[in-house]
C-alpha cells in the first residue's frame, strides 16, 4: 500500500459540486468559470498561430512578446516598472505558479501563513515542501486581516505569507493601507510572500486594487502571481504568470522549468497579440462583471438570501440563516443542488478549522445574463 504524501487531499468539493450539477442538471454557479466564451480577437488569433506554426516549445520564461506585454500593462496598472527578462515569467496557469514559488523558497520545517477561509491549492503546494501551513482566519464578518492574530502567527520558523486579494471566496480586498502595515510588521524577517492577484481587474464601485507591485518593500520579497484564464475568460486555458525581483524569479524558474517547462506556444503568441491591440479589454472588465454583479444582486433582493455585494472577485457569498439554519453548508449546497437545481459552493471547505455557526455559500456569477436570471428564480423560491 502506498503511504500517501498528501493523506488530507481527497476529491476536491468543486469536482464533486460540478458533478452533481451535471448529473442532477442543475445550474452551476459552484465552480468559478465564465459560461461564456473569451473575446472573439483572442480565439482567432489562437487559430491564426497554430497554422502559421507555431506549435513547438516556447521559451521556458515564456515568450518575449508576451512577457512585454505583461510588463506594459502593470506599468499602467499600477505604476510598476518591472523587467520582462528578469522578472516576469510565464507559467500554465497561476497554479503552477503558486506551486513553483513556493518550492523554490520552503525548506523541510518551514511555516508559511496562509489566510482562512483560502484557496485550496496553498496547502498541498506547502506540504510537498516540506513545510507547514499556519492557518490565519479573516475576520468571520468582513473578512479583512486580524492584525493581533497574524502578529501571533509570526514565528522563527515563518518562511512565507500567502496573500489573496481580490479574495476567493468572499471578494474582499486587501488595501494598500494593509500591504504598508503588512511591510511593516515583516521588516527585516527573511519572510517572503506569494500575492495572489488572480481576480486584479475584478474590483467594482471605483475601487482600485492595492497590488504588491506597487508597494516598493513588499514587492522586493514576493512573487506576484495572475492569471490570464480569469481576466480573457478562457479558465481552461491554463495560462498565468509570475512576476517577482530578479533573484526571486531565478529560484522560481529552476523549479518551473522541471515542473512544466514552458507554457502552451500558440495561445502565449494569442495573448500577446490580444493584449497589444486590446489594451481596454482590462479597462472594460470591472464595468463588465459589476453590471453582472448588479444584475444578480438585484434579482436576489426579493430571497431569502442575505448578502453585500462584493468588492471584488466574480463571487457572491449569500447567507441563508433564514432558510435552513439547522443544515451546515455542505449539506446546504448538496440541498440547494438536488432539490433546488442550483449548485453553490459551501465556504467551510476553504478553512482548516470551519467557523461553526457561519452560514454561507458561494455563488460565481460569471455567467450569461440568461443563466443569471433562471439562477435568481429558483433561488428566490427557497
Ligand atoms: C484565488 C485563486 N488563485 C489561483 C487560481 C488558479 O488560477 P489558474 O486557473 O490560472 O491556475 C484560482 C482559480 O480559481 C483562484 O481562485
Amino acid at each position: 500500500m502506498i503511504t500517501s504524501k498528501l493523506p488530507n487531499v481527497g476529491t476536491t468539493i468543486f469536482t464533486t459540486m460540478s458533478q452533481l450539477a451535471t448529473e442532477t442538471g442543475a445550474l452551476n454557479l459552484s465552480q468559478g468559470f465564465p459560461d461564456f466564451d473569451g473575446p472573439q480577437g483572442l480565439r482567432d488569433a489562437v487559430v491564426r498561430h497554430i497554422n502559421a506554426g507555431h506549435n513547438q516549445y516556447a521559451p521556458m520564461i515564456g515568450l518575449p512578446a508576451l512577457r512585454q506585454q505583461v510588463a506594459a500593462k502593470v506599468l499602467r496598472q499600477y505604476g510598476a516598472s518591472v523587467n520582462a527578462d528578469t522578472e516576469v515569467t510565464i507559467t500554465p496557469g497561476a497554479t503552477e505558479a503558486i506551486f513553483c514559488a513556493v518550492q523554490a523558497v520552503v525548506r523541510a520545517g518551514d511555516e508559511v501563513i496562509v489566510f482562512d477561509p483560502c484557496y485550496d491549492s496553498y496547502e498541498p503546494s506547502v506540504e510537498l515542501a516540506g513545510g507547514r501551513c499556519v492557518h490565519v482566519q479573516l475576520d468571520a464578518k468582513d473578512f479583512s486581516i486580524d492584525w493581533q492574530k497574524l502578529t501571533d502567527a509570526l514565528g522563527p520558523r515563518t518562511r512565507m505569507i500567502i496573500l489573496n486579494s481580490p479574495h476567493n471566496p468572499s471578494g474582499a480586498l486587501i488595501s494598500a493601507a494593509d500591504l504598508d502595515q503588512l511591510a511593516k510588521l515583516i521588516e527585516g524577517r527573511d519572510i517572503y510572500l506569494i500575492s495572489d492577484e488572480v481576480y486584479e481587474h475584478l474590483v467594482y464601485d471605483g475601487g482600485r486594487h492595492a497590488s504588491v507591485l506597487a508597494n516598493e518593500a513588499l514587492y522586493s520579497k514576493a512573487f506576484v502571481v495572475s492569471s490570464f484564464g480569469k481576466t480573457y475568460h478562457v479558465t481552461g486555458w491554463k495560462t498565468g504568470y509570475v512576476i517577482a525581483p530578479p533573484a526571486l524569479s531565478a529560484e522560481l524558474r529552476k523549479v518551473h522549468q522541471y515542473v512544466n517547462f514552458c507554457g502552451v506556444t500558440p495561445l502565449q503568441w494569442a495573448l500577446a497579440d490580444y493584449m497589444a491591440a486590446s489594451p481596454e479589454h482590462v479597462e472594460q472588465l470591472p464595468g463588465f462583471y459589476q453590471a453582472k454583479r448588479d444584475l444578480f444582486c438585484d434579482l436576489l433582493a426579493p430571497s431569502r438570501f442575505s448578502f453585500t455585494r462584493v468588492a471584488g472577485t466574480y463571487f457572491q457569498l449569500v447567507d441563508y440563516s433564514q432558510i435552513r439554519p439547522d443544515l451546515n453548508d455542505v449539506d446546504m449546497a448538496l440541498w440547494m443542488t438536488r432539490e433546488h437545481g442550483v449548485a453553490t459552493i459551501p465556504v467551510s471547505v476553504f478553512y482548516q478549522t470551519p467557523i461553526p455557526e457561519q452560514r454561507l455559500v458561494r455563488l460565481c456569477f460569471a455567467k450569461r445574463e440568461e443563466t443569471l436570471r433562471e439562477a435568481a428564480k429558483k433561488l428566490c423560491v427557497i
